[in-house]
């Protein structure tokens, strides 16, 4: 490719079929935002410099969504159409010439390929501008192609302004443009509200430059679902299912095991090592980094988190934002809730809870327990029911517990407090102060037996009845 491009994302619109309160494009498919979806592709066509998304609705958050890529922004403050889009971006766009490719920001699904053949056949083109069409069964609500009887492109007729012969033509205007920037912005200022939105409407850009004697041609797309726009949230959904599914089948052709794969969820920036196995409804999310011949456990939940190879996560887990060394075991049901750091074999289950915690080689919290602010070394075996209470009312404090240590079922460790290595916390006892190497501690009243209280108090009882 030779001819220099620009590409101008339309991003500026409320979306008010969507009924939210946030704009269209920072809604989410396949774990990003329409936004990103519709960047990243451009930026597979053009420089970042060359990139730029026209805002409006919400300008603030969808500019920081896609700010760290480079791109540049064109501020709509009024968003009077589809054509003054371009308009309020011409100071910025008109100079840098070329060819310029125009769509719409609620777009995630539009291949590169896609935009690489409009491209490609603009180039080899003498018309001023080349657009994507596609024969849809049911074109309501879309621009439709207007052609002459030699199939020659004419114009495009919003919905809006059809009269019924246009409206029964099929062939729709997906809203994908290659313009010679050239007589683009010669003519831009033709453009006018005369329709019955009182919009400035791009696509009357294809009526103006044939009245001036160019040619444009519509490039007829074969797939035309993944082109369409997405509107409202049932449409949301299925742009969604397609991210997932096309995520999922790139991981099972490249040796993943996905049981069940229509139940689970991968986000797009997720990476899975072969031999793993997922299991029914796990979702894999975010920037999350899976080793080879793990296991997920069914509705199992990793978001943000690196597991190394031969992590066993058994169902109902959460694992977010922390890593897991190889050969752990975590679950069912525990939650790795925040940045914790679980060392090679260390063996986490059911209804453990930790959060900012390392635990070291070969340690084990089997059962009931809420590690929090800690730092447990190796081989530590932490029984049912320990509770590390690393928050005052005011501060979180740390509970450091050396290697080899055995905690007892059920204490309850007073932070700030260490405990040395090889110690052995009795059961049941509350630790407020440090406990030396080696050392029992026992934190607990002594246990006091009366003999016979039971059977007596049984009569006592009975007699008054
Ligand atoms: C548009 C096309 C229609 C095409 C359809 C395909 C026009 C006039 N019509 O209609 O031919 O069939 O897309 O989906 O272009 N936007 C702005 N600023 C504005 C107005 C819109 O940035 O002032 C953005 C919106 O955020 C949106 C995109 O442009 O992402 C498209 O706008 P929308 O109102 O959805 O156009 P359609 O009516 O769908
Ligand atoms: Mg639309």
């Amino acid at each position: 490719m030779n001819t220099p491009v620009t590409v101008v994302i339309l991003a500026a619109g409320l979306g008010t079929r969507m009924k939210s309160r946030r704009a269209k494009v920072l809604h989410q498919a396949g774990g990003r935002t329409l936004v990103e979806h519709t960047v990243d592709t451009a930026l597979s066509l053009a420089t970042p410099d060359r990139v730029f998304v026209v805002v409006g609705h919400q300008a603030a958050q969808v500019k920081s969504t896609v700010e760290g890529r480079g791109v540049r922004f064109i501020h709509q403050t009024e968003q009077k159409g589809t054509g003054h889009a371009l308009i309020a971006g011409r100071e910025l766009l008109a100079p840098l010439g070329g060819l310029l490719v125009v769509y719409y920001g609620d777009c995630p699904l539009i291949p590169a390929a896609v935009l690489a053949s409009l491209i490609d056949h603009q180039e080899h083109s003498k018309a001023a501008a080349t657009l994507v069409s596609a024969e849809l069964e049911d074109p309501t609500g879309y621009g439709r192609v207007i052609r002459d009887s030699g199939g020659q492109v004419l114009e495009v007729i919003e919905q809006k302004a059809g009269t019924p012969a246009q409206l029964a033509i099929r062939e729709a205007n997906v809203g994908i443009y290659c313009f010679q920037a050239g007589p683009f912005w010669q003519h831009i200022d033709e453009l006018g509200t005369n329709n019955p939105a009182r919009e400035y409407y791009l696509t009357d850009m294809v009526g103006i430059l044939i009245r001036a004697g160019h040619t444009v041609d519509a490039f007829r797309a074969g797939n035309p679902m993944e082109l369409l726009g997405i509107n409202n949230r049932v449409e949301l959904a299925a742009a969604d299912r397609t991210f997932r599914e096309r995520k999922v089948r790139e991981l099972m052709l490249a040796g993943v095991t996905v049981e069940k794969p229509e139940t689970v969820s991968v986000d797009d920036s997720v990476a899975i090592g072969i031999d793993t196995v997922i299991e029914p409804f796990a979702q894999i999310l975010g920037k999350t980094k899976i080793g080879e011949a793990c296991r997920i456990g069914a509705c199992s939940i990793v978001r943000d988190s690196e597991l190394a190879d031969s992590v066993q996560v058994a169902p109902f887990t959460m694992i977010n934002t922390s890593r897991v060394a190889a050969g752990a075991y975590i679950g069912p049901y525990a939650r790795l809730r925040l940045e914790n750091d679980i060392a090679p074999g260390a063996h986490i289950g059911n209804f453990v809870e930790l959060k900012k915690t390392r635990l070291g080689a070969g340690a084990k919290a089997m059962h009931l327990a809420y590690l929090g602010d800690s730092v447990i070394g190796e081989n530590v075996n932490v029984g049912a029911g320990t509770i590390t209470c690393n928050y005052d009312g005011r501060a979180k404090h740390q509970t450091k517990i050396g290697n080899g240590v055995f905690v007892g079922s059920n204490a309850t460790l007073v932070a700030p407090v260490e405990i040395g290595d090889g110690a052995y916390l009795a059961a049941g006892s509350v630790i407020t102060d440090p406990v030396p190497v080696d050392a029992l501690a026992l934190g607990r009243a002594r246990q006091v037996n009366k003999p016979d209280w039971a059977r007596k108090r049984r009569e006592k009882t009975r007699t008054k009845s």
